[in-house]
Formats: C-alpha cells, structure tokens, sequence
C-alpha cells in the first residue's frame, strides 16, 4: 500500500447531511467519485433522492437518500439507524446541513435566533452524537467533518448576520470540544471553514452584494463548492489519523487581511 492510499475514500460508508444541493451535493459527488458510498440526508426529501439517484449512477456507486430534518433528535437516530441497516456501517460524517439569515440583530425575533441555533448548531451537535454513538458501538474509529463557516472567525460586512456567525463560532468550539472528549475512543471531529462559496445559499443574494464582497476577496472570486472537497477527503481519510479539533479555513484567503 502506497502512502497515496491512506488519501482513499473507496469503499467507506459515509453520510452527508444538507447533501441535497450545495457543497454537499458537490462534495457528496466527488466523495462517491472517489468511490465511497454515500447516504444523502437533508430535509428536502425529493431534491434529496433526485441527488442521490444523479450521484450513483455518475459514479456507478452506492448512493441512498433520506428525508430527516437533523434538528430532530429522533429522526437523527432512526436516520442513522436506517443508514447502518441500508450500508452495514459507518465510517464518516461530513456534517453540512445548514442555513443563514441576513437581518438586523435588533430585528430579529425568538424564533429567527432560536431556528438559526436549532438548524447550524444544535443539529450539528444531534448528528456528530449520533455518529459517536455508532462509531463506538461498533469500535469504530470514525471521523466527523462539521461544516463552520469563515462566519465563525469573522464579522462579515455589508449583512447583518449575527445569528449565523454565533451559530458557526459555536460549531468551531464544539468541535474542539468533541475531538478532546472523543479522542479516547479514536474518533476524529475536524471541522471545514468555508468562505465566500457560490451555491443556492449565496446565490440568492442580490449581485451588488456578491460583486462587493468579491472586492474584498484575494483571489478575486468566490470558490466553487467542489474546492472543498480535497479537505473533506483529506479529513475523512486515513492520511489525517493525528489531526482532530483542527479547524480548516478555506476562503481564498478572505480572513488573511
Ligand atoms: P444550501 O442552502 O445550498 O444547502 C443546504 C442544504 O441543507 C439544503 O439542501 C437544505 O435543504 C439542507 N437543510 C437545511 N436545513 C436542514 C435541516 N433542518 N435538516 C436537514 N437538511 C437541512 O447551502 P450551502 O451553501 O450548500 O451550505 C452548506 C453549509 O455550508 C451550511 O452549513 C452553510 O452555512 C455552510 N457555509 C456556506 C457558505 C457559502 O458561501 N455557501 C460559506 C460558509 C459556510
């Protein structure tokens, strides 16, 4: 076995939550390129199966969808449940699913805190448990990759988003704190810092307000959901076993000035 290998992802059964569209449809693709098998989970439960029916048959590889709202404990739990039961293990999470707002923080009521909490924070929490639960159940060394955002080390201007950035800073801590608690068990929490990405979520956003914060990008441009795909892998994989609680900043060096 070359060194090359331990980068492989074939034959691994892993779930991505949020995966019917965005970054992880994109990552979920290429994660089954790669020839790992895949389980979409995501709220959208129809966009979810027409994904996951694109992506196996791209990728001749298994691909399943599942309608959960990962806000729900239960539905976490019989998700997982149902995964295990469709794929005969686990043995990776990237943990994706997620939603913003922009809105003035004096604006916002209850229920818009409480549902940005619920949806980027919370569920987060609900699914990484679930996997730890799995993982040592079977003796599993699994690995959770969280998606946080550059949200969660920066204030993003000309929205107002303070909710989101709360909800992602917390997922950033959260994952520091799983990897030290799980570190016993070999399971490995990383967690990606995505910037400025061009999927369904940004591309709602009125083109005045993309063209400013492309200004304020280096690279001159928002990234592509797939150029987060080599740190997914890179995560999940075997060639990461000594690296948990990391949290990897990938914004074409938005956060650097
Ligand atoms: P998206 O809106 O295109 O896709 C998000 C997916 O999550 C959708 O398929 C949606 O149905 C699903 N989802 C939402 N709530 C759910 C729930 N309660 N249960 C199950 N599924 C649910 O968004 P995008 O851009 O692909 O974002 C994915 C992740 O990346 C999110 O966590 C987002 O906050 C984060 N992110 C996105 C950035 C961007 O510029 N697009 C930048 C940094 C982070």
């Amino acid at each position: 076995m070359g060194f090359m290998d331990k980068f492989s992802v074939k034959n691994k059964k892993i779930v991505v939550t949020g995966g019917a569209q965005g970054i992880g449809k994109a990552v979920g693709g290429i994660l089954a390129e790669c020839g790992a098998d895949i389980g979409i989970w995501d709220i959208n439960g129809a966009l979810a199966a027409e994904t996951a029916q694109t992506i196996a048959q791209a990728h001749n590889t298994k691909c399943r969808a599942y309608t959960v709202d990962v806000t729900n404990p239960e539905q976490v739990a019989a998700s997982m449940a149902a995964f295990v039961s469709d794929f005969g293990t686990l043995d990776g999470v990237f943990n994706n699913a997620g939603i913003c707002q922009h809105k003035d923080a004096v604006d916002l009521t209850p229920e818009d805190w409480t549902r940005m909490m619920d949806v980027n924070t919370n569920a987060v929490f609900f699914v990484a448990q679930a996997a730890a639960r799995q993982f040592i159940r079977e003796g599993r060394k699994g690995a959770i990759v969280n998606t946080a955002s550059m949200s969660a080390h920066i204030v993003n201007i000309p929205q107002r988003q303070a909710s989101y950035n709360a909800s992602k800073a917390a997922v950033v801590h959260m994952t520091k704190s799983l990897a030290v608690e799980w570190a016993r068990h070999g399971i490995r929490v990383n967690s990606i810092s995505p910037g400025y990405i061009m999927t369904e979520m940004t591309g709602t956003v009125a083109k005045d307000m993309r063209d400013f914060w492309t200004g304020l990008i280096p690279f001159g441009r928002m990234g592509a959901p797939e150029e987060l795909a080599g740190a997914v892998i890179y995560l999940l994989s075997d060639a990461s076993t000594y690296t948990s609680g990391c949290d990897m900043i990938i914004d074409g060096c938005f956060t650097n000035i």
